[in-house]
């Protein structure tokens, strides 16, 4: 807890800390939900070439709009999830969560209102605190579904700028069923409200679950976010995207700071994209090891949240805090988040998921 005494800083963030899991030095780091293979060789040397040729040009400042990563960012989309959308509906920044952080800039402020549907992300009320926006929560039911009579009854009485969908949800994992999105977003229409749905981890949704980008043309409030740091494990890059209505992303590009997004970080994430196939082609195995690590959870007796993403919820323990200390000193790091009983494991390679169900057993088990 930090006082900041003397400084004059901001009294709302007297006492804050910096937001952040730990990151130790430990063998298993499966707690931020990072996808655990590191580039190819062939991907590290076209990265490698087009950062080269554009070391050249770094005395210039990039491309304020990333109109070449927004256009191939544009044709993924198109090419793996079969919507096709003009490059003027998408926006990039470092992370979906400085999108989102804009998003906020443009949209939220004093007097307004987001709302979420807990457990949820935890950086939400942090991007609300930052842009001095109210964030109000609405529970979840307690397979963690969102039940569309609660959510629309929700939005109809905060009146939210913002309603947060995240699917697949963090911590929990849980995907959302294209009907809610829609009773939800025909809810906020009718106070001219805003829908983000975050699918930080959409590619690793199980198969008849759809994307909310298909409901874009219908729906002109609707924000969907996305990320490259999960699916194309590349989070050290730092590439988040959205796509909405012209009129939104013209919203935020008035407040995005000027050249926010570097010119080797658009020519790294343009690289990426032509290495689609073979990075979707791991989440692929992520998914089946995924699967495979709830499968193995609950027969050991465990109770674990159904999963969409590249993360399992699992539990319930009395003192969590003593499983997740077990683990870290087995070497495995996991995440102590969410509601009190449950702790969170991403998806690792079939080593570490071996690693870390050993340890599982053996601190449970004795
Ligand atoms: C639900 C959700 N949204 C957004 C993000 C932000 O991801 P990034 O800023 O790396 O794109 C995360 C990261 O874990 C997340 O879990």
């Amino acid at each position: 807890m930090t006082e900041f005494d003397g400084l004059p800083i901001r009294d709302d963030l007297r006492g804050e800390t910096p937001y952040g899991a730990p990151q130790l030095d430990v063998a298993v780091a499966l707690n931020v939900n990072e996808n655990p293979y590191p580039p190819s060789p062939s991907m590290i040397s076209d990265v490698a070439a087009a950062v080269a040729a554009v070391t050249g040009q770094l005395n210039r400042y990039p491309d304020r709009e990333a109109s070449a990563l927004r256009a191939d960012l544009a044709g993924y989309l198109a090419k793996f999830e079969g919507v096709s959308f003009d490059p003027s509906l998408v926006w990039a920044a470092n992370g979906s969560n400085e999108v989102m952080h804009q998003l906020l800039l443009a949209f939220g402020g004093p007097g307004r209102t987001v709302l979420g549907f807990s457990p949820t992300y935890s950086m939400y009320p942090q991007y609300c605190r930052d842009t001095f926006t109210n964030y109000v929560t609405e529970p979840r039911e307690a397979d963690f579904s969102l039940d569309p009579e609660v959510a629309v009854k929700a939005v109809r009485s905060h009146r939210p700028v913002v309603t947060l969908l995240t699917s697949p949800n963090n911590p929990t994992g849980t995907a959302l069923p294209i009907d809610t999105a829609e009773a939800v977003l025909e809810a906020a229409s009718e106070h001219g409200g805003l829908v983000v749905v975050d699918e930080a981890y959409a590619e690793f949704r199980r198969p008849g679950t759809p994307s909310a980008l298909g409901l874009r043309e219908r729906h002109k409030n609707l924000v969907v976010t996305r990320t490259m740091s999960k699916a194309f494990a590349y989070a050290g890059a730092r590439v988040g995207y959205l796509v909405a209505d012209p009129a939104i992303v013209d919203a935020v590009r008035i407040v995005r700071l000027p050249y926010h997004l570097s010119a080797v970080t658009q020519v790294v994430a343009t690289v990426a994209l032509r290495h689609a196939d073979e990075l979707l082609a791991q989440v692929a195995a992520l998914r089946a090891e995924r699967d495979a690590c709830v499968e193995w959870l609950r027969a050991n007796g465990f109770s674990v949240a159904d999963s969409d993403a590249n993360f399992v919820l699992f539990g319930l323990f009395d003192d969590r805090h003593a499983i997740w200390q077990g683990l870290l000193d087995r070497g495995v790091l996991i995440r102590e988040t969410g509601p009190s009983e449950w702790l969170r494991v991403s998806v690792g390679t079939p080593a570490e998921m071996t690693a870390f169900k050993n340890a599982l057993l053996e601190v449970t088990r004795g």
